[in-house]
């Protein structure tokens, strides 16, 4: 089987709007040359320190290529920034560094099974690129002829290209296709271009200096470039990166008519991986292609199972091992789908493993100015005691509420045709919004008007109601008694 490197068709990704929003005003980790955090919050990240400094480190050996099958755990409160550090590290790696990004709860689709899934999110993380050589055309085009014909009915084009090099000269015969392929281009005497042999594809450079002089009037984004030198025919290096996961897809694509029936990707066969890792394998000894160990980052990983668990633990051995980062703010908890518990969740051999990064509760002043950068993110303007009541409450309540109070105050305020928002917006929607100690003491007091109502009846409830972002800051006397809470 010849194994196929450039993608057919676009491979699809999947963008999570969502969690973005939620970051969108981290652009780095906030670090200094000597990987110290800047004083005073910079790209959008605000205190954290020892944490960013651990990411820093690892930041740096990710970037230098020298690490793979590590594993870094941020563990902390909810709200303590353990997401953000990530998204920190993938806006600091940026895009040449493949960062696959994944809530541990996506393992569990009826699409494909939860080693599949998780396979295929280590093989998205990890890029690789190929070196490659090409034959192209490269020239100055000094006429184009077209003959049209009327063949049988059909217009049949045929053609001759004059190119050109400091040095010499040829004419070229078209076909149809090159034909319509220039055509498209809009190329005409005097443009620069290169054509890829194998392909066919042309590529305008721009227009050679010696016919600057020709027109008059030009638009301002017309490029001028020198005509080439030496032979027409030339070699040229290319190299593309792309991730495992998408050689995969598109050497299984070709294979069967089943992928148009599980979706996208369904799930691919391990034959189908084994021979691309030799291929891999055989490209990398030629010095064809080498690899890029990305990140793949789990977060809210305690929703994992024992089999996700030991999936990791083995796949982390692999010499084409991404770094793997994952997030929890879970306590001493139950492992999923067992009756055992275990820190953080997770089972002790993985534990062992990791080198575990804590995010710590924020101060008042941290608060404050995380969400300065946020009404900044999200251009609202707040009055210096607005922005002091919503930091109280941010304190009290959680970091999420007071966030999410921004862009609801603003609303308000504009309903009321103020450009800035003041304490009596913060404190309307105080009161139209509750927090999650509000509603829980609501409950408790109204619990019997509400069904599934199960308080005092002394069961601990299963991990798997909460899932994401949404509710993970339940007050302790909402049933954390399985889960001992984060603290220090
Ligand atoms: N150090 C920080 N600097 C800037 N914004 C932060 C910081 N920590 C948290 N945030 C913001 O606060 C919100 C909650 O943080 P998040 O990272 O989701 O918490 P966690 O993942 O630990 O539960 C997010 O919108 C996040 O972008
Ligand atoms: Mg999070």
């Amino acid at each position: 089987m010849s194994i196929q490197i450039t993608p057919q068709a676009e491979v699809r990704e999947l963008t999570r709007l969502e969690r973005c929003a939620a970051h969108s005003h981290i652009r780095g980790l906030g670090l200094d040359d000597a990987l110290e955090p800047r004083k005073g919050g910079s790209q959008g990240m605000v205190g954290q320190p020892k944490a960013r400094r651990a990411v820093g480190v690892i930041y740096k050996m990710i970037q230098e290529g020298k690490i793979g099958g590590r594993a870094i755990l941020l563990a902390g409160k909810p709200g303590s920034g353990k997401t953000a550090i990530a998204m920190g590290l993938a806006q600091e790696l940026g895009s040449d560094t493949p960062f696959t990004t994944m809530s541990g709860s996506e393992v569990f689709s009826l699409e494909m099974s939860k080693t599949e899934a998780l396979t295929q999110a280590f093989r998205k993380s990890i890029g690789i690129r190929i070196l490659e050589e090409t034959e192209v055309i490269e020239g100055e085009v000094v006429e184009i002829q077209v003959d049209t014909a009327l063949n049988k009915g059909n217009m049949d084009k045929t053609g001759r290209l004059t190119l050109c090099t400091t040095e010499m000269e040829t004419v070229y015969d078209l076909g149809t296709k090159m034909i319509d392929a220039l055509q498209k281009e809009k190329v005409s005497a005097g443009d620069v271009i290169t054509i890829d042999k194998a392909s066919g594809k042309i590529t305008k450079l721009g227009r050679s200096f010696s016919r600057s002089r020709d027109y008059d009037a030009m638009g301002g984004q017309t490029r001028f470039v020198q005509c080439p030198e030496g032979e027409l025919q030339k070699r040229k290096e290319v190299v593309h990166t792309v991730s495992l996961h998408e050689i995969d897809v598109i050497n299984s694509r070709q294979q069967g008519f089943l992928a148009l029936f599980t979706g996208d990707t369904g799930e691919i066969k391990g034959e189908v991986r084994e021979q691309i890792d030799l291929k891999v394998a055989e490209w990398r000894e030629e010095g064809r292609a080498t690899i890029v160990p990305g990140v793949l980052f789990i977060d809210e990983v305690h929703m994992l199972d024992m089999e996700c668990f030991s999936f990791l633990n083995r796949a982390l051995e692999s010499d084409m091992a991404p770094v793997l980062v994952i997030a929890t703010n879970r306590g001493i908890s139950k492992i999923r789908g067992t009756d055992y518990k275990s820190p953080h969740g997770i089972p002790l051999d993985l534990l062992d493993r990791l080198m575990i990064v804590s995010t710590e509760a924020y101060k008042p002043d941290e608060v404050q100015s995380i969400l300065k950068v946020r009404c900044e993110e999200e251009d609202v303007e707040m009055a210096e005691d607005a922005l002091e009541l919503l930091t109280r409450i941010g304190m009290e309540t959680s970091l999420r509420y007071a966030i999410q109070m921004v862009i609801a105050a603003s609303l308000v305020a504009e309903k009321r045709k103020s450009a800035e928002v003041e304490i009596q917006d913060i404190k309307r929607v105080y009161t139209l919004f509750v927090d999650v100690k509000r509603s829980t003491q609501f409950l408790m007091e109204y619990q019997n008007e509400y069904m599934y109502n199960e308080l005092g009846e002394g069961e601990d409830e299963e991990d798997s109601s909460d899932d994401e972002d949404s509710n993970d800051e339940k007050p302790d006397e909402a049933g954390n008694s399985s889960d001992v809470a984060m603290e220090s």
